[in-house]
């Protein structure tokens, strides 16, 4: 903040917007994105069509990372914890270029990898190439 290298960009991710104009000025300076952190906000949603091209248009690096917060079992149950998971970014464009109608929910449920057998640590993969939803 004080050496003017945080911007803050409001924005709705679903309609895509402020994401779009993200990525098109990285591209335009030619920067790739190596991380993506989307918090746990795609938990509140399912992918909109927007958001979808939003994430594909983004440039991401070889080694360009998206990192999440994902809820796994009862929300605020004791012992409740917000689950880390990495993915590879362009993991992630894969998978917003798969049809269907699903949520990061549904990739964390049925296809997440723990890491370490950490239980608070898992990594998304690339849709299987059968992939329905
Ligand atoms: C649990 S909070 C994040 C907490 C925060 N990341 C932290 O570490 O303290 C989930 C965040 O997702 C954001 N969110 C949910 N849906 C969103 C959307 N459609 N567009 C942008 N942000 C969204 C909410 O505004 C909220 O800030």
């Amino acid at each position: 903040m004080e050496n003017d290298r945080i911007f803050l960009v409001p924005g709705d991710l679903r309609t895509g917007k402020a994401l779009v104009e993200i990525g098109d000025l990285l591209k335009k300076l030619k920067i790739e994105l190596n991380l993506l952190y989307l918090s746990n906000a795609e938990e509140f949603w399912s992918y909109t069509k927007e958001f979808r091209k939003s994430i594909i248009n983004l440039p991401f690096g070889d080694q360009g990372l998206v990192l999440r917060t994902v809820v796994i079992g009862k929300k605020y149950a004791i012992g409740w914890k917000f689950h880390y998971s990495f993915q590879q970014g362009k993991d992630f464009v894969k998978w917003m270029q798969t049809p269907g109608s699903f949520s990061s929910k549904t990739i964390a449920r049925k296809h997440r990898i723990p890491i370490d057998n950490k239980p608070y640590l898992s990594r998304f993969p690339a849709p299987p190439v059968s992939e329905k939803q």
